[in-house]
């Protein structure tokens, strides 16, 4: 029970950036899981790891593109804004409801979507600006 696979997830041409995108696939999958058989505590807990893991995957990319002087900076960071902005009011409203289907509906219409298309355009063209500054080292 999958909500996304390793196929499935774009891949960019700056590996840190990889791993972090992995990372959040294994844990998006997991609270996934969760929310179709797991018990409610355990949705609680993966839901909350849910949202440091995002909130470490943003964070990396804007410490990345401050570094490195990006120059779509504002609007890579407007964009995590907004989903950080919409994760938060999806957790009231579970806090509110405890409503699983709509929970699960979330993640599969909306949160799915989103982080493939984000990957292959914000992402992306924040991975080639690493790669032509850092001349592909690697490491910044
Ligand atoms: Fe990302
Ligand atoms: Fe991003």
């Amino acid at each position: 029970m999958e909500l996304l696979k390793e196929q499935e997830l774009p891949l960019v041409p700056y590996q840190g950036m990889n791993l972090v995108h992995r990372r959040e696939l294994e844990i998006v999958n997991r609270f996934y899981r969760a929310l179709v058989e797991g018990s409610e505590e355990e949705v609680d807990r993966l839901f909350n790891e849910f949202i440091r893991d995002v909130e470490e995957h943003f964070s990396y990319e804007e410490d990345l593109m401050r570094k490195s002087h990006f120059f779509a900076y504002e609007c890579h960071h407007g964009e995590h804004n907004r989903v950080r902005e919409e994760l938060r009011s999806v957790k009231e409203k579970w806090e509110r409801e405890r409503n699983r289907e709509k929970l699960k509906n979330y993640l599969e219409e909306v949160f799915k979507p989103w982080i493939s298309e984000h990957i292959l355009t914000m992402d992306t063209v924040t991975a080639q600006w690493l790669m032509r500054v850092m001349g592909g080292i690697g490491a910044l």
